[in-house]
């Protein structure tokens, strides 16, 4: 027994040095300029390619970052988790199951196609249909109500008082023709639970929401903390529903690009058009960049390389 003793000891995993990779991650990519800047949100054409930041957030509550850490982006379809996260407490798992679903749809993340395929309904949380349909399924009083507790909401998970970005939101709600149709359609089946032009509203305007990778990073280690705040330790999701929102990511977090991502690098992720993405190894971090150019599926380019280098060197793959 003590070797056996001895051997179990010498197996137990040392610590990653995260600062070292997350410094060589930024080196590594900082002169990548592939993809292009999101421009059909105007607001967002104006955002610089070369704006990079990185931030990874421990379980324990430590923080290492490079790059462009001050620097504040939109959080688009980010928010989808949160608010996501907020319908599972209020409704529990067989619900978002049955109302919001959980397959990918093949198609691009704004797709009308994909909602009259399966006669309205939105397949997933996180594509804009499903996403819309989720901030209608929140427990609200009101409009006003429904918008303050998607925000309390975010602020809780990012451990920060976050803001909306006005140009953008003006921005977004000038050109947002095509998620009004898809929410229109949405209801025309019944797979919408409330106000159609409000929960657009509502919806677009979390879109808006600034975040820096530090406040999007901490939101991350909520999800693989199992659903407690290792920063103002907060049980924020009931540990229960944390797997079945980490599966959602995994399904349909990078949209037509989620496959591929959970063949190359083997954890959930989530990333939004204004560059942002976040990553979540559970039980030990999350990671989050930002760097605005994006893939033709809508996924920051710089973001998917920096995440898979660090969780390549920190044997994070789940499978
Ligand atoms: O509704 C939209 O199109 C944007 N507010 C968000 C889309 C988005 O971020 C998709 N992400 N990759």
């Amino acid at each position: 027994t003590a070797s056996l003793f001895f051997s179990a000891a010498t197996l137990a995993q040392t610590v990653p040095d995260y600062a070292a990779l997350i410094e060589q991650a930024h080196q590594k990519y900082k002169s990548n300029h592939d993809g292009n800047v999101a421009d059909y949100i105007p607001a967002l054409a104006a955002y610089s390619p070369n704006n990079f930041a990185i931030t990874l957030a421990t379980v324990d509550g430590k923080i290492y970052q490079a790059g462009d850490i001050s620097k504040a982006f939109p959080m688009e379809s980010l928010s989808k988790v949160f608010t996501l996260a907020l319908a599972m407490e209020q409704r529990g798992p067989q619900e978002v199951l049955d109302k919001l679903g959980a397959n990918a749809t093949g198609l691009p993340f704004n797709s009308g196609l994909a909602v009259e395929l399966t006669k309205g309904a939105p397949e997933n949380p996180l594509v804009n249909a499903g996403a819309m349909s989720t901030v209608s399924l929140i427990d609200a009083k009101d409009k006003t109500d429904r918008w303050n507790k998607i925000l309390a909401n975010l602020n809780a998970w990012a451990d920060a008082t976050l803001t909306v970005n006005e140009p953008v939101f003006r921005s977004e709600m000038e050109t947002n023709q095509h998620n009004q149709a898809l929410a229109q359609l949405m209801a025309s089946y019944n797979s919408f639970y409330g106000n159609t032009q409000d929960a657009v509203e509502i919806y677009t305007r979390q879109c808006s929401v600034d975040i820096t990778v530090e406040q999007l990073a901490k939101m991350g280690a909520v999800l693989a903390n199992k659903g407690k705040s290792p920063f103002n330790g907060k049980q924020l999701l009931n540990e229960r529903y944390v797997p079945q929102v980490l599966a959602e990511m995994a399904i349909a977090g990078l949209y037509d690009g989620s496959g591929k991502w959970l063949y190359t690098v083997g954890i959930p992720a989530k990333s939004g058009v204004g560059g942002g993405m976040v990553a979540v190894v559970p039980r030990q971090y999350a990671i989050a960049v930002y760097s605005p150019p994006l893939d033709s599926a809508g996924n920051s380019v710089r973001a998917q390389q920096t995440i898979e280098y660090v969780a390549h060197a920190t044997q994070a793959n789940l499978f």
